[in-house]
Parts: C-alpha cells; structure tokens; sequence
C-alpha cells in the first residue's frame, strides 16, 4: 500500500520519482540525464515514474483523502494551492522544495458544454475542455510550470525550446518570473504574430531560423548538447507531468468518473501520452474506475501518426508539414511512440483533416462564444468525421481538448471571417456553411439609420434561413 503524504504549501515536498526510459527501459537519476534528454543507449524518451499502487489496488480511503484534500486547496490563498498543477502535488513529485515552483495559478480551466454544437450534431454530451483559458493562452502552461520549476530547482540560467509558438510563449513567462533567461527557436514566418509577441515581450532571446519546426528541433539539439541549457521541449519528461493534471481535473469535474472518449490535436504528440499518463494513474489510486477513449486528430497536411495507423506499421515516416494551423505543423513528432501506445491501450483513433474542416470548426466553436486556435478547432473537425463513420455512439460522452485561444492567431480569424483564408478549390463541397458563419466587418457611415437598416436586414435574413 502506498501512502499519501500530506504535503502543504510550506513544508518540504518528498522528491520521490525517478526516470525510466521508455525505449529500453534504463532508470536514471534524477539531474542525470544528457543535455537533449534522450537515453544513451536507445536514444528514446524518458517518462517519470514515483510509487503507486498497481492499477485499481488503492483502497478506498487514499482516494477519498486525495479528492477531499484536492478540493479544500481550491479555498486557499497560498499561490501552489491556487495553481491547478500545483493543487494536485501529491501525484507530482519532481520537485523537493515548494520555494522552487514558478507559478502563473495555470489550470483550473473551464469545461464547457458546446451546446450550439451538439444540437447541430444530435450528440448532447460534447463538451470542450479549454486550455486557452491558462495565463499564456494556451495548455503549454500545465507543463511549464512543472518543468521549469525542475530546472529552477537543478539551477540552471539559461532554458530554451524549439517551437511552433506557444511553447516559446509559455516558455518565456514563467522564465521571466523564476529570473532566468530563455532562448527560442523559431520557424521564420511560420508561426502566429501573437505567439512571437508574447516570447518578445516576456523577454526571450528569440531566434527566427530559415527551416521549419523540425530543423528547430535538430538545431537545438546540438546546443543543449554544448551549452549547459534545460530544454523544455516535450521530450522533457516533467512538462509531461503537468500536462497530466487537466485530466484529473476533467474527471473531477465529472464527479470522478472520466468521459467516454476524449479528443486531442496532434503535433509533436506528447500531449495525447501526458493527458492518457494522468489517465491510468487516476485508475491506480482507486480514484476513477475506467478509462477514457483517446483519439488524435492531425491536419490532413501534417499527418504522419495517420498514416502510420492506416497502413498498420510500427515506425512512423516523416512528412514534410503543411497546414495554416501552425502550432501543429510538425512532420516528425519526437513522442509519437508514447502517443502510439496510449491510442492502442485505449482503443482510441487517429483521424485527419482538412484546412476547410478545420476553418469551419474553428468558426463553429467561435460561434459558441468561445473560439480556440485553429490548431485546437482539429478536434471538433475530428469529432465530425469519427462521429459520421460510426466510431462515436450516439450517448457517449466526449470532450474536444481545446489548447490554444482565440487571439493566438487573429490573423487566421480575420482572413477566414473576410473569405480570404481559403482558396475555391480547398472549400469544396463546404461552401454553404462556410459561408454560414463568416461574419466580416462592414465599413458604413457614422449614421444611426443606416446601422438600423443594416440590422433590420441581417434579421430578416436569419428568418429566411430558419
Ligand atoms: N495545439 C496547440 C495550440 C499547440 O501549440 C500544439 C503544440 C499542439 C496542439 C500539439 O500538441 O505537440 O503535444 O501534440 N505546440 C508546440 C509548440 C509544438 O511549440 O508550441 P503536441
């Protein structure tokens, strides 16, 4: 039997984990691991691992401490109980003095019912988990706050990412508040304005390099190879660890049970094995009694989980990336054998979609009042298409992960709502309910008749359409 310890905001946090690869299995110490965080035997990625009980053996009253305990934090003042990552500590022991953590109060994010959607859909439990409501904007914040943490603990100055944008967001504000400096590479002119902003403004030494994401990635590899710098790209195991708390706050806000299937975009494909992490260890404290379904979407140009899974193999071929959802233009994904497991143990899919499918679901979530980044609207397209073949039951219960907000690429928004995103030949058979929901601005005169007579207009319209 394992123990909980209680842990408070202000005494010593037992630091109880340990690194095992998931390649060869090799365990490493803690603070002993090469500057591009691979194993150097295999060459694969490590996860984190601290005693648990094997699956479902906790007994009942650990889980009812752990939930009662979870709970009361929320009422607290203290900056790591406010903190969604932070408030579920006893599953994160990464690090040994709560001094050390770096948070923004990221999590605690909204589960929203998308009640326009599911009409539309006949499918009433669809829910959107919203990422894009953290401190950054985007889910990228669950795992900075853990890892950076772990490198503010370990003492390292300098941190750094490879990005497609909200990495390097994230990367650089909570760098910021620990005092240290970061270093962000980016694919030029392939990343949203808003993104690149935010690294700016949060003072990161940033890099526009002529490649793409994959090129970043191989670059930084070789720097945090010869400088001592903490990389905080996914192949680091702790942003996994707090990328795993949205789902136990997922199953908390279902009263502990899990939904029946659960949809993620697809990048770098570390999120869907974090998310399906937090999964099966909720199962192992006793905490949850199933686990949920979880599927990939890709963007039809930046695929190469799909077409793995189409064609049955076991080694994933690089694509070249294409796609206007730029935060998943990615075309060899560094956790895609932790994504691939995660997808076969729970009978989950991977799908892909197209540059209109996505421009329409990101229009239609925006319609519910909500509105992610285009990268995040995959899901909703996904669930279309998994939904119309037959793969989703009518009364399952699914939330779409949502990661990024809105205003990460206005651009995007303002381009599709203007009809200039997408070309004839993209929009295809989508025309009609594309044009459904653009909404562009309109220049008039300053002159109250003639706003009067534009919204008269506007509603006799939407009765014809009804
Ligand atoms: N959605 C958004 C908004 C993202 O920014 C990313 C990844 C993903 C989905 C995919 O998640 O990589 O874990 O499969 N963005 C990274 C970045 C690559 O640099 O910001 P994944």
């Amino acid at each position: 039997m394992v123990e909980v310890p209680e842990i408070a905001s202000n005494t010593a946090m037992p630091a109880l984990h340990e690194l095992h690869c998931t390649g060869c299995g090799t365990v490493a110490a803690c603070g002993s691991l090469s500057g591009d965080l691979r194993c150097i035997g295999c060459g694969d990625l490590y996860a984190v691992r601290y005693p648990q009980p094997s699956a479902g053996t906790a007994n009942g009253d650990n889980a009812w401490l752990l939930r009662d305990r979870w709970k009361k934090r929320r009422l607290s003042s203290a900056a790591i109980d406010q903190s969604g990552v932070w408030r579920f500590r006893d599953l994160l022991p990464i690090v040994s003095d709560p001094a050390n953590i770096i948070t923004l109060r990221e999590g605690n994010t909204p589960l929203y019912h998308l009640k326009r959607n599911a009409r539309q859909l006949g499918h009433d439990q669809l829910f959107a988990k919203h990422q894009g409501m953290n401190p950054t904007g985007s889910f990228k914040d669950t795992g900075m706050t853990a890892a950076l943490s772990v490198a503010h603990e370990e003492g390292f100055r300098w941190v750094a990412c490879a990005s497609t944008g909200n990495t390097s967001a994230a990367m650089a504000a909570y760098a910021a508040r620990a005092g240290m400096r970061s270093l962000v590479l980016i694919p030029e002119g392939k990343i949203a304005w808003g993104k690149l902003s935010q690294a700016m403004d949060y003072g990161a030494r940033t890099f526009q390099l002529r490649t793409d994401f994959d090129g970043c990635v191989r670059v930084l590899a070789e720097v945090v190879r010869r400088a001592p710098i903490f990389l905080l790209n996914s192949v680091n195991p702790y942003r996994l660890e707090g990328q795993k708390t949205p789902a136990f706050e997922i199953a908390e806000a279902m009263q502990w049970d899990v939904p029946d299937h659960l949809i993620v975009p697809g990048g770098n494909l570390a999120n869907v094995s974090a998310l399906g992490k937090g999964f099966e260890e909720l199962l192992a404290w006793g905490l949850t009694t199933r686990m949920p379904q979880l599927s990939v979407i890709q963007a039809e140009g930046a695929n190469p989980l799909y077409r793995l899974m189409q064609r049955g193999e076991d080694r994933l071929q690089p694509v070249t990336a294409k796609t206007r959802a730029s935060a998943i233009q990615i075309g060899n994904p560094a956790s895609w054998r932790k994504a691939l497991r995660i997808l076969r143990l729970t009978d989950g899919f991977c799908e892909q979609v197209s540059e209109a499918e996505i421009a329409l679901a990101k229009a239609e979530i925006g319609l519910e009042g909500i509105g992610c980044e285009p990268a995040s609207a995959v899901t909703l397209a996904g669930f279309k298409k998994l939904q119309a073949a037959g793969k989703i039951a009518p009364d399952a219960s699914v939330v779409l992960f949502l990661t990024g907000h809105t205003l990460k690429d206005s651009e995007y928004t303002i381009e599709y709502h203007r009809g200039e995103l997408l070309a004839p030949a993209e929009i295809g058979s989508y025309s009609r309910p594309i044009a459904a929901t653009r909404r562009d601005s309109v220049p008039l005169d300053a002159n109250a008749d003639a706003i009067l007579r534009a919204i008269d207009a506007d509603d006799t319209q939407t009765e014809q359409r009804t």
